[in-house]
């Protein structure tokens, strides 16, 4: 199983799977994951055919070294069973899940996917005001299990809490602080919330930003105009990795050695400082590698 703090996801574009251009399209985008929705973007009347289209889109494959995900309707919607068997039975990467309030959410999804292969992977939404009192409970549910990756739904947050999801998103600010250190508590991947602004690529790159800000390892998108500038925010940057190689650089002098603290650049320089430079080398070897 490819853990999920193993691979980049920089960018996760969303798609209704009833739409067969973009499935198509998707193929050919440089977004690290792909999301065939059956949820919020697809309408009741299409509610059938998306499933199907998106079971014969994993089977097709194609999306080459993309991650792949479905996103099924929730287990007490009329749709919700039907979704999770037949994602069960795909080879797809992810499920995602919607409107995970608990633990015990969590246990029914886990459930639910009994018969799917070892390395699926349950990735939820992390979008209702019941789950704010319980992300580190749900965090938990990731020892031993399929969960592995959190993306925050502010859309559907700013509805429930009836808030408004401006450009500062100063409402969210502190749910977006919890959830980013409750997914680090459980070693899960967590993904910001989409950006509805998606002719606006000025706007869409401040939020993203604020994303990287908060920890986030990457945001879910809506367009394909999102992904370039997505993925130049979350790759470490050339002053990120000057910086990282001048760390790990002065920790190796012999003068150094055996020393916790030291000035590097005028600034004190811990042994976390290292272990946070080696982490930024790692993660641009990998966006390198794919
Ligand atoms: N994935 C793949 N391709 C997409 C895409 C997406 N999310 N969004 C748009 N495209 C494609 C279009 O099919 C179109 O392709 P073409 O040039 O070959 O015709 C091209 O990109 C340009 O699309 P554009 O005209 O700019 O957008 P639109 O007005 O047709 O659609 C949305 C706008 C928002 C409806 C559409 O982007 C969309 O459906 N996004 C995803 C919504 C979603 O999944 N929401 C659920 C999670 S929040
Ligand atoms: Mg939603």
């Amino acid at each position: 199983m490819t853990k999920a703090s193993d691979r980049p996801r920089r960018s996760a574009l969303y798609l209704p799977a009833s739409n067969a251009k973009a499935i198509a399209k998707a193929r050919t985008l440089p977004c690290d994951v792909v999301i065939l929705d059956l949820e919020d973007a697809v309408a009741p009347e299409m509610k059938d055919e998306a499933r199907a289209a998106a079971i014969a889109a994993v089977a097709e494959g194609g999306f080459g070294g993309r991650e792949v995900a479905i996103r099924a309707n929730g287990i007490d919607t009329p749709w919700g069973a039907e979704d999770l068997a037949a994602i069960a039975a795909s080879g797809v990467d992810a499920v995602l899940v919607p409107k995970v309030n608990d633990a015990a959410d969590i246990a029914r999804y886990d459930a639910a996917l009994a018969s799917a292969h070892p390395g699926m992977q349950l990735w939820t939404m992390i979008e209702t005001c019941a789950s704010v009192a319980n992300l580190p409970a749900i965090a938990n549910c990731a020892a031993g299990g399929r969960l592995s990756l959190w993306i925050m739904g502010t859309n559907d947050l700013a509805k429930e809490m009836r808030a408004q999801l401006t450009p500062c998103r100063t409402p969210f600010l502190p749910f977006l602080t919890m959830a980013v250190a409750a997914a680090r508590t459980g070693g899960i991947a967590i993904l910001d919330g989409v950006c509805n602004e998606f002719r606006d690529i000025e706007a869409f790159s401040a939020e993203a930003r604020q994303g990287l800000m908060f920890g986030f390892d990457g945001k879910s998108l809506i367009h394909p105009a999102q992904i370039e500038p997505c993925n130049a925010v979350f790759s470490p940057s050339q002053s990120d990795l000057a910086w990282a190689h001048s760390v790990i650089a002065a920790f190796a002098l012999p003068e150094n050695q055996g020393r916790g603290a030291i000035r590097v650049d005028g600034k004190m320089t811990e042994l976390l400082h290292l272990e946070q430079a080696q982490r930024l080398v790692a993660v641009a070897g990998k966006i390198a590698g794919l």
